[in-house]
């Protein structure tokens, strides 16, 4: 019988959906070519990998995330629960604004290793009932890779969040956790009774972990002011919610928690 690799499935997936596809490169419609590439009307091919992710940027990028801190946040946020209220509160949001639609069409920008789109994919499909399409973009090939290898069933694609392989409105929820933003992309590809729901930490966000990390008093708290105040002036205030939790963590948890963290690159060895 035949049997499909993973690449084939991950085009097939897609296929599905390749109508929401624009060449990174001319701006042309995409189609699925032979289970194995998105092809745009003017020949711009881009392959599968046989991990079944797609590299849609028009240039190769490289970023500081290595695959080591994508696979130990993978583990922190999976195998040691630590953003479970996040996610939840995540889905309880896409419900409450979404209540009367079927389907949702939903696309996490700066997914990293994809975690927390799939979680909370299938909490607004399993607890709300919603057929969910997701869509995980990163300009982090590491972390895309993580994300295709683990969880199947989405289009997880290397791509710019500032300029994305995406036709205009095509998304019915954004999501933005803890990664970097593009407000008038995110306009561009919200359909118009869109939801973004973005995810900033609060002053006290990892505080113990920055308290050993840095000397310096300003560095150890975080303010969010002026992100808040930036997405305040693009976007109409729906709903917004502080999540507060402690969580006690085991000697290797907090090893992870230091491996998971952009805090640890500026970490010298005395510290620890
Ligand atoms: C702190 S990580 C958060 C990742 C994920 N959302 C999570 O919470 O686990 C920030 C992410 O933003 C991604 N990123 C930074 N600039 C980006 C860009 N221009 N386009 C897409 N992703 C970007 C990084 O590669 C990284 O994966
Ligand atoms: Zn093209």
């Amino acid at each position: 019988m035949f049997k499909m690799n993973k690449r084939m499935k991950s085009a097939e997936y897609s296929s599905n959906f390749e109508s929401i596809f624009k060449c990174p490169i001319c701006n042309s419609s995409m189609k699925v070519f032979e289970l194995k590439s998105l092809i745009c009307s003017n020949n711009h091919t881009f392959d599968f990998t046989k991990q079944g992710y797609i590299n849609l940027t028009a240039h190769p990028v490289k970023t500081k995330y290595s695959k080591d801190l994508f696979e130990a946040r993978r583990k922190f946020i999976v195998e040691d629960g630590f953003f479970k209220p996040l996610s939840q509160a995540i889905a309880e949001t896409i419900n409450k604004h979404a209540i009367k639609k079927e389907t949702i069409s939903l696309i996490d920008m700066g997914c990293g290793e994809g975690s927390h789109l799939s979680n909370i994919s299938d909490t607004v499909s399993l607890d709300y009932n919603k057929i969910v399409m997701g869509v995980g973009i990163d300009l982090s090939k590491e972390g895309v890779l993580v994300a295709a290898k683990n969880y199947t069933d989405k289009i997880w694609a290397v791509a710019d969040l500032a300029n994305t392989p995406f036709k205009d409105k095509q998304f019915d929820v954004i999501l933005n956790i803890l990664s970097p933003s593009n407000y008038a992309e995110f306009n561009r590809l919200l359909k118009d009774d869109g939801l973004v729901v973005k995810v900033v930490p609060q002053s006290g966000y990892l505080k113990e972990l920055r308290e050993v990390i840095f000397d310096e008093p300003e560095k150890q708290s975080y303010s969010n002011v002026d992100t808040v105040e930036r997405f305040n002036g693009n976007f109409q205030l729906v709903d917004c919610s502080r999540l507060c939790y402690t969580v006690a963590l085991d000697n290797p948890a907090i090893q992870t928690l230091v491996q998971m963290t952009p805090l640890s690159w500026a970490t010298s060895e005395e510290h620890f």
